[in-house]
């Protein structure tokens, strides 16, 4: 299945609507999985092996704004600086773009503007793809649901489907071949007292894409096959943790599923590591923290910085320990 043949299930005729003669702009949040989506059973419509569970950052995320221009090629631009179509994020922005040019000669105007930094690991690209999803059902009034523009935004970038609502997001892998039934769903619980810091301790680009680190951890990590299992019993304990409230079992599973995800890299070949040495300096101070009794625990995507979670009651001790952390309350903004 190519990915034009899900915009042509979703969209039918639609695809044919005229632009709105308006600038269309919308907001996505970003996304952090608690656990995560790692190694895909079709590469083409990004089709995971697991399913997998964030939280959306709630304003930490990308606004976009767009519009059809008269001109031979897209003008787009991310933080106002015209975006590189050679860089991995504008050659898969330009070919998501492709799948929605009915005519060759349809070009865009796209001006992106995100809170997050780039490429740290902190998944604007997520925020990106299901901004831009929403904007173009605006400007093309196509009038999809979230679940409809979930798919369509996995088509970009696949945690991106988790980006289309605040709060807990399941994201259900599916079974089917076109991957119609493998999207995000809003989990209906909230949780006022949970923090999310963002400890950023080294802003370089990330070495390898997530894209090509999964890709070579199910090709070569001895471990992978134990991953869907390890998926399915932490998917049920996170959810029973929001269920209960019971926060130690959400970071500690949280955190547990992260440290697999990145032993599972190590292991692969070659080796890949997102650990930089500050990085590791955390994690030991959060372990430290924890024996001195602070329910601090953190969780680590395809980048260096840590993601922090602990609850409100203890938020002027971790801001004392670590300083310049940025602290999110995702249900209360
Ligand atoms: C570590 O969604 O960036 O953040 O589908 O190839 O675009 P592609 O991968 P991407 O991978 C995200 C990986 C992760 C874990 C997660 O968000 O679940």
């Amino acid at each position: 299945v190519k990915k034009a043949d899900v915009i042509h299930a979703i969209l039918a005729e639609r695809i044919h609507n005229a632009p709105q003669p308006i600038i269309a702009t919308a907001f996505a949040p970003t996304n952090i999985a608690l656990c995560k989506y790692w190694g895909k059973r079709d590469q083409e419509l990004n089709l995971p092996e697991t399913s997998s569970l964030s939280i959306s950052l709630a304003e930490k995320g990308t606004t976009t704004a767009i519009r059809v221009i008269d001109n031979s090629l897209d003008n787009i631009l991310f933080n106002g600086k015209p975006i590189d179509p050679t860089s991995t994020f504008g050659r898969r922005l330009l070919a998501f773009l492709d799948l929605f040019r009915t005519k060759h000669s349809v070009h865009f105007y796209i001006d992106f503007t995100s809170n997050i930094p780039l490429a740290a690991g902190l998944a604007s690209s997520a925020s990106g793809f299901a901004s831009i999803v929403l904007a173009l059902n605006q400007l093309y009034d196509w009038q999809l649901s979230l679940q409809e523009l979930s798919i369509l935004a996995r088509l970009g970038s696949g945690s991106a489907c988790r980006s289309l609502w605040n709060g807990f997001v399941e994201w259900e892998k599916g079974c089917q071949t076109n991957g119609m039934d493998s999207h995000g769903s809003l989990l209906p619980m909230t949780w006022p007292e949970l923090c999310v810091g963002l400890l950023i301790v080294n802003t370089h680009e990330k070495s390898i894409s997530s894209r090509e680190a999964m890709e070579r951890t199910k090709a070569s990590s001895s471990f992978y096959s134990l991953w869907p299992d390890k998926v399915r019993v932490d998917l049920a304990l996170i959810k029973e943790a929001i269920r209960a409230y019971d926060f130690s079992l959400l970071g500690k599973t949280a955190e547990s599923n992260a440290m697999n995800m990145h032993a599972m890299m190590l292991s692969a070949w070659p080796p890949i590591s997102y650990f930089q040495p500050e990085t590791i300096a955390a994690m030991r101070d959060i372990w430290k923290l924890r024996q001195e009794g602070l329910e601090i625990y953190f969780t680590q995507d395809a980048g260096p910085n840590l993601k922090l979670l602990f609850l409100q009651q203890d938020l002027l001790r971790v801001k004392s320990r670590f300083a310049g952390i940025e602290v999110l309350q995702p249900f209360l903004s």
